[in-house]
């Protein structure tokens, strides 16, 4: 059967973007045969559309790392068709045509059932960039983190993980202070629960210093570069940073002061491989004592304005999260 897909090709003048028509018989093998109900726009989506080699290589390519939709056919036992699923990550969208298309076909270890409680759109207003400041938040629990051990620094913050984190932190009852380059979302970072925000360049300040003043509790940072290190140093004794992200740059110039004279920990943060169960109990948890009404981050998008929106997420442009209705 026919569906429409986004699809980015690759030609003598560079990357071009179009919808076409494409075909079942045309997906790669797989257990699960899924419609598409719902996918969203995540950085990496950018990164793909644009050739970005550490994304994806083999070109004409349809993005979309994330995709919640309904079995149409199983080849797995443990699904049936009819059952909502969500899948985020693994290869979908890099190496294997992903959630900007109408239909995908997968490993039967990609998905997990949509759980209770979570809807297949509020899923994907969540989606990879969402779950990944769940897991931030998880590990940094993990870790010892506590409202009592202080304000938790959140960076990136209007962008997909960074307004998922402010607010499922502030819904936790912590204390947010938010990084934001754009001045003029304060009141709306305010507004998800963000109890202060400081720009880009507050965040830099001190950089030259071995060690800062102990302020954070905890630190979920999404864009790396200087400002991670800048925010380890202003770790409390014995506190985490949750690295995720690298908008501002993959690279930062270190020391082990904070290390040896805090005790504090750097946590890294991957989404993409994590196992399976792993990624399930993250979703539950999701579904219920961290359910969050995300309405107010969702800018809806369709295949059509998904072409233009990727200019955006690359420039750092995006305010929340982008949900692609198919
Ligand atoms: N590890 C994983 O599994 C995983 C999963 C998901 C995402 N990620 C990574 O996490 C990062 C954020 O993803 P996202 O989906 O949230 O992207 P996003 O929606 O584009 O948000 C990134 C935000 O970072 C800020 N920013 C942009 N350029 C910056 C710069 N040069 N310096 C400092 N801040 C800058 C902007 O927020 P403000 O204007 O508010 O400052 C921007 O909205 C990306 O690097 C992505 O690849 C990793």
């Amino acid at each position: 059967m026919g569906f429409r897909a986004f699809r980015v090709a690759k030609g003598d003048d560079g990357f071009t973007r179009s919808i076409i028509e494409r075909e079942e018989s045309e997906l790669p093998a797989g257990d699960l045969l899924i419609e598409v109900k719902y996918s969203s726009l995540n950085f990496k989506d950018g990164l793909s559309a644009t050739g970005n080699p550490g994304v994806t290589r083999n070109f004409p390519h349809t993005p979309g790392i994330d995709a919640a939709g309904v079995v149409l056919e199983s080849g797995h036992d443990d699904f049936a068709p009819g059952d909502e699923v969500i899948a985020i990550g693994f290869d979908l969208g890099m190496g294997t045509s992903g959630g900007f298309a109408e239909r995908i076909r997968i490993p039967a270890g990609w998905a997990v059932k949509c759980p209770a409680g979570l809807s297949l759109h509020a899923s994907m207003i969540i989606g990879t960039a969402g779950f990944t400041a769940a897991e931030c938040v998880q590990k940094l629990e993990q870790a010892g983190m506590t409202p009592a051990s202080g304000p938790v620094l959140v960076t990136g913050a209007t962008g997909g993980v960074g307004s998922v984190a402010v607010k499922l932190l502030a819904q936790l009852g912590y204390e947010v202070t938010a990084v934001s380059g754009k001045a003029e979302k304060t009141d709306w970072l305010k507004a998800l629960g963000a109890s202060d925000v400081i720009s880009r360049e507050a965040a830099l300040a001190g950089a030259e210093k071995p060690l800062l003043a102990e302020t954070w509790g905890g630190v979920v940072d999404t864009v790396g570069g200087e400002i991670l290190f800048n925010a380890v140093k202003s770790l409390r004794y014995g506190c985490s940073l949750a690295a995720c992200g690298l908008v501002a740059a993959p690279t930062f110039g270190a020391s082990v002061l904070p290390f040896i004279l805090r005790h504090v920990n750097l946590l890294g943060i991957d989404s993409v491989q994590l196992p399976i169960d792993q990624k399930a109990a993250i979703w539950q948890r999701l579904a219920t004592d961290w359910l969050m009404d995300l309405s107010d981050l969702e800018e809806q998008l369709t295949l059509d304005s998904v072409a233009t929106a990727i200019d955006r997420i690359l420039a750092g442009q995006m305010v929340g999260r982008g949900v692609v209705h198919l």
